[in-house]
């Protein structure tokens, strides 16, 4: 793709003086959702008053204290949601922020429209940047200063009308596209005609419209700005990132190092074209950082089912913390690390998040570890020997990891999708502990003799079938497993050698059952198989095991 001169980055700066880069981000910032205004306005279908308020309870119960319900002078839906509010009473504690132009009949409607409202920010803007400027208003940057000025005056002048407290917000819209001393000036100049004190706030917003370079770039503006804004002990400086260049989480996370103590955003990032900052992945950041949101993020699941019916937009299944693949491993190896990760975390007393691949615990936001292994024909043995190990308490020997896993693959391929647990016990079901074909075992009793002079110390008594004929079988070895092993090359002409022999208790209490598990080779072919057998019995277990792999080999493994 090539473009003569078509497009240039907007420019860095050039301020080495920067401090943000060896910050830490070490305290939640003040949050400001606005997804009942640039969520809303970005929907194919807006909101009606009824889904607004159950969204705006949604955010208050998430914790926000400051939402953004609207632009009450430009919409009539919007004018009437805040009528309700104000009519049908919002808590104490939240502010509810209204967005307007610097327009004196837009100024009338939003005073009018806040009536009753015990704390409201009115959030004035007007774009500043060079583009807009040359482009849009063909007006000098004297002219363009003085628009939020004149709009600020005309506040101060209709304010004492208001019954309740008044924030004055200040947005230098396409901020990071305005040279940072010229939107010093219009926020420094619009301070100076709010006089913010103590008991009078004003917040200086500082937005990234669109997204017009590394966010670097735009951590040095709100640096440089913020250190210079006047009566800065009594004005928050705010951010509100788009997302055009995919970076609007890493765009405010940087200018929280550089001094911005508030931000602006959307649940799952709704917004304009492709959004706005998602405020709920960056509250997941502080908390996988060890900081408290300040949000109550713990039930993603409820968060995101609300949002889904009211916005009427699916959150994509790789959203960070939320997607229905956030916290799932397909790959064998993430799968096995992540096994190891939970088994060592179980052993460690501190409680210190150790699990590879997974950020966060998915319990702690609603997400249960169920989801977290999910097989499909990329994965690994791992993963698969994880699920039985976990779910069912079948501790598969490490050599047959490959043979099951190998299985499983199989099955995936065919079935063209993702297994769940259930058909990856069921196909071990089949596999080994119900392959009862030709051979299947009905009975044994053991008698053990170890007084003896005979050659061998074991006698087995079996009752099994064989293709479905009851028959009877008296075998001999040292210990039941070559006994039997015997007894069945005896009667079947088969020539067979047992590799490996393992087994453990499967569960605890009066109905303890015991697994065993037998690798048995067929010497004539050469090929190889493993049984597994369960019993309350261990010496039955293992008979099973052996029947089991014997059947296996002479059906095909
Ligand atoms: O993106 C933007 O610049 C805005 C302003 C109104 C703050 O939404
Ligand atoms: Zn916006």
């Amino acid at each position: 793709m090539e473009h003569a001169g078509k497009y240039k980055s907007f420019p860095a700066m050039d301020y080495p003086q920067r401090r943000w880069p060896s910050q830490q981000i070490t305290k939640a910032p003040v949050w400001c959702s606005v997804d009942l205004r640039d969520g809303n306005q970005a929907l194919v279908e807006p909101m009606t008053v009824e889904e607004k308020r159950k969204l705006f309870d949604l955010l208050y119960d998430l914790g926000f204290r400051e939402i953004e319900v609207g632009f009450p002078a430009a919409s009539a839906t919007e004018r009437e949601f805040l009528r309700m509010l104000a009519e049908s009473g919002v808590p104490d504690d939240v502010y509810i922020q209204v967005l307007l132009q610097c327009r004196d009949e837009q100024i009338d409607a939003t005073f009018d429209a806040i009536r009753g409202l015990p704390h409201v920010i009115m959030h004035i803007y007007n774009p500043t940047s060079v583009l807009q400027r040359e482009v849009v208003f063909g007006k000098s940057k004297e002219e363009i200063l003085e628009i939020p000025v004149r709009a600020v005056r005309k506040i101060r002048e209709l304010e004492a009308s208001f019954d309740g407290e008044l924030v004055l917000e200040y947005s230098p819209e396409s901020f990071s596209g305005t040279e940072p001393e010229y939107a010093l000036e219009v926020c420094n100049a619009v301070l100076a005609e709010w006089k913010p004190c103590e008991g009078r706030r004003a917040i200086i917003n500082l937005p990234e419209t669109v997204e017009l370079n590394t966010p670097n770039v735009y951590a040095d503006q709100v640096e440089w700005v913020s250190d210079r804004l006047w009566f800065r002990d009594y004005v928050t400086v705010s951010v509100h990132t788009h997302n055009d260049r995919g970076t609007g989480i890493a765009s405010t996370e940087l200018a929280l190092l550089a001094g911005a103590e508030r931000v602006e955003g959307t649940l799952f990032g709704n917004g304009e074209r492709t959004g706005n900052m998602d405020v709920l992945t960056l509250g997941y950041n502080l908390y996988a950082a060890g900081i408290d949101p300040g949000l109550k993020l713990d039930n993603i699941n409820a968060i995101m089912e609300a949002y889904e019916e009211l916005v009427k937009m699916p959150v994509s299944p790789r959203h960070p913390y939320a997607g229905r693949f956030a916290f799932t491993a397909f790959s064998g190896g993430h799968q096995d690390a992540i096994s190891k990760g939970f088994a060592a975390m179980a052993k460690d007393p501190s409680g210190e998040w150790k699990v590879p691949y997974l950020l966060i615990d998915p319990a702690d936001i609603g997400r249960t570890y169920e989801t977290v292994v999910r097989i499909n024909a990329q994965s690994g043995k791992g993963g698969v020997a994880y699920v039985l190990k976990d779910y069912y308490g079948f501790h598969l020997p490490k050599e047959m990891h490959k043979e099951f896993g190998a299985r499983v693959q199989r099955m995936a391929e065919t079935l063209g999708g993702e297994l769940t647990r259930e058909d990856i016990f069921g196909l071990f079901r089949s596999e080994y502990l119900e392959r009862k074909s030709p051979l299947h075992f009905l009975r044994c009793s053991i008698d053990d003799r170890t007084d003896t002079e005979d050659e061998y110390t074991t006698h087995a008594h079996l009752a099994y079938t064989y293709d479905g004929r009851e028959d009877e079988l008296d075998c001999y070895g040292n210990g039941p497993i070559d006994a039997v092993k015997k007894g069945l090359q005896e009667k079947l002409g088969l020539n067979i050698r047992i590799l490996d022999y393992s087994e453990h208790a499967l569960n605890s209490g009066s109905e303890a059952q015991a697994a065993a598990y037998v690798r048995m080779q067929d010497v004539t072919t050469g090929r190889t198989t493993y049984g597994v057998g369960i019993s309350s019995n261990i010496t039955r277990a293992s008979i099973r095991a052996m029947f089991c792999a014997v059947n296996r080999l002479s059906g095909g493994v």
